[in-house]
């Protein structure tokens, strides 16, 4: 049987799907931003049979596998959250059996609209300049609706954005993967398994038309590893 892992699987979606749809022995592995208790809190709405499944990481601990363990391993918005992008990456490999496969998902420093706080590249700001940028944005960034000011807003996702993410440029990812994968960029066919899905055949042409870099830049980007 399929022996898989979901790195940075927050809670638990991929694991809870593939228990129910039967396929594979799908193991999950997470941070929560270094915060027990976000595990503790969100864990009481995951199946209990997918809850035992996820092992919880401390930030810079080995991986709690033993080597070649997995076929497959994935990850959703995970990589733009690594502190070390070398030594992660090797934990990841180790765990992954000769000719395993992975795919990651995540969004780069090419991105124009950045992935968490919906404001149009801040990520690319000096930490200086960025509340002053992001309060022209705040009407329409993600979550501001939750909050009742920019302050308040901004002190939650200014913070987020501050110790919690690590823009890398893509090239810069490839060079860490590259280190112990053979890597392939697979963002049209993320695009194209998208788009295919829609009725219209226009819409379903359009992946041929859209260069890898916009998608990047809308995005982020799609990787294929194998070990
Ligand atoms: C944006 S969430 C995505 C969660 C999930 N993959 C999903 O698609 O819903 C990012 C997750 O990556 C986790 N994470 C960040 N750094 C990590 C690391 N070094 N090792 C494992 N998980 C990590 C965070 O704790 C968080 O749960």
């Amino acid at each position: 049987m399929l022996t898989a892992l979901d790195f940075g699987c927050g809670n638990g979606r991929i694991i809870t799907r593939s228990i129910e749809a039967g396929i594979g022995e799908f193991q999950g592995a997470d941070t929560y931003y270094g915060d027990g208790e976000i595990f503790a809190r969100d864990g009481e709405t995951v199946p209990p049979a997918t809850r035992e499944r996820i092992k919880l990481l401390m930030p810079g601990d080995a991986l709690p596998f033993d080597d070649d363990t997995f076929d497959f391993v994935c990850s959703n918005q995970v990589f733009e959250h690594v502190v070390d992008l070398r030594g992660t990456i090797a934990e990841l490999a180790r765990v992954t059996r000769p000719g395993g496969v992975h795919v990651h998902l995540f969004p780069t420093l090419e991105l124009v609209k950045e992935a968490h706080l919906g404001v149009p590249l801040i990520h690319r700001l000096p930490a200086g300049k960025r509340a002053a940028w992001a309060r022209l944005f705040y009407s329409r960034a993600y979550y501001a609706k939750e909050t009742a000011s920019f302050e308040e807003w901004w002190q939650e996702m200014g913070t987020f954005l501050a110790e919690k993410t690590f823009y890398r440029p893509r090239a810069e990812y490839d060079a860490a993967f590259g280190r112990h994968f053979h890597v392939t960029h697979v963002e049209h066919q993320k695009l194209e398994y998208h788009l295919g899905r829609s009725r219209l055949r226009p819409i379903r042409a359009l992946p041929r038309l859209v260069p890898t870099r916009l998608e990047l830049m809308r995005v982020g980007t799609a990787v294929h590893l194998r070990a």
